[in-house]
């Protein structure tokens, strides 16, 4: 996969000595990271091992205790999660988020809230390029359902949604952004087996458009066979950061995110 000419010679989004303390508890504990275009990057651990706090700090949502996130090689320190969203950071939840009463587009359409706001300026005074805009997302919108496997959904309640259909909707959501990096936090939990392996085919077909993926993802079958990379936090801290194949063969790994005592033999 390395051969892959769209990876990026620089990482999309990295961070240094990333730390996030909640009072005396430090979740994510000094976290370099290096995540490329056009790449899976799976990010797993035990639970309870800072996973989602760490994705939450990358995006805006958590504030960092120390340390630096950069996208696209600027710094975006302080800044809050729409615009950390609107710089290129796409993500999804570990709960799925969305809006239950309201139709599958306009879910989507969510997705790119602010310059729909624009847009509503604009329909007080220049009408017919509004209405040109709004209808441009739209487009855009459906397009994006047709691509996550929602066809002909558009006027569903998202609520009515079957489960793996609302975690295909967050991810449509999150491409209105037109990302440079999509962060998955657990897309797949709940999920059986078909539905697995279809949602892995749709993130490898986000990586062939280019897009830098952070996937968290505890099946480990899934990482090893989808991911181009994984980093490994245990108790906060980065253990292991390496292809897929090298990292599940590392003793520290077995013994932290399998659970096992990795005991030196005598003898
Ligand atoms: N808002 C918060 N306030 C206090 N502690 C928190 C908060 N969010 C997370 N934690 C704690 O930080 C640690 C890391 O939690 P986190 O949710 O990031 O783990 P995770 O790796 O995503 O786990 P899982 O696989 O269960 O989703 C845990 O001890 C958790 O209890
Ligand atoms: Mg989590």
């Amino acid at each position: 996969m390395t051969q892959n000419p769209q990876i990026s010679a620089e990482p999309v989004l990295s961070c240094r000595g990333l730390t996030v303390r909640f009072g005396g508890l430090v979740a994510v504990r000094g976290v370099d990271l290096d995540v490329h275009g056009a790449t899976i990057h799976a990010l797993i651990g035990p639970n309870g091992a800072g996973k989602s706090t760490l994705i939450n700090c990358l995006t805006g949502f958590v504030k960092a205790s120390g340390g630096e996130t950069l996208l696209a090689g600027r710094p975006v320190a302080g800044k809050a999660a729409y615009e950390v969203a609107e710089l290129g950071m796409a993500r999804t939840f570990q709960n799925i988020r969305l809006f239950g009463g309201m139709t599958v587009l306009e879910n989507v359409l969510v997705g790119c809230h602010r310059n729909l706001e624009r847009s509503i300026l604009d329909l007080l005074f220049r009408r017919a390029k509004a209405a040109e805009e709004e209808a441009r997302f739209i487009d855009q919108a459906r397009e994006l359902l047709a691509f996550v496997g929602l066809n002909g959904r558009d006027g569903q309640l998202a609520g009515s949604l079957a489960y793996g259909h609302q975690r295909r909707l967050e991810i449509a959501r999150a491409l209105m952004l037109a990302p440079s990096v999509l962060l998955l936090d657990e897309p797949m939990a709940g999920m059986n087996v078909v539905e697995k392996a279809e949602l892995a085919e749709l993130i490898s077909q986000i990586r062939a458009d280019g897009t830098a993926i952070l996937l968290v993802e505890h099946d480990v079958e899934i990482v090893r066979s989808l991911s181009d990379r994984v980093t490994v936090l245990h108790h906060g801290e980065k253990i292991a950061d390496g292809p897929p194949d090298g990292i599940f063969a590392d003793a520290r790994v077995q013994s932290a995110y399998l659970g096992r005592e990795v005991t030196h033999a005598e003898g």
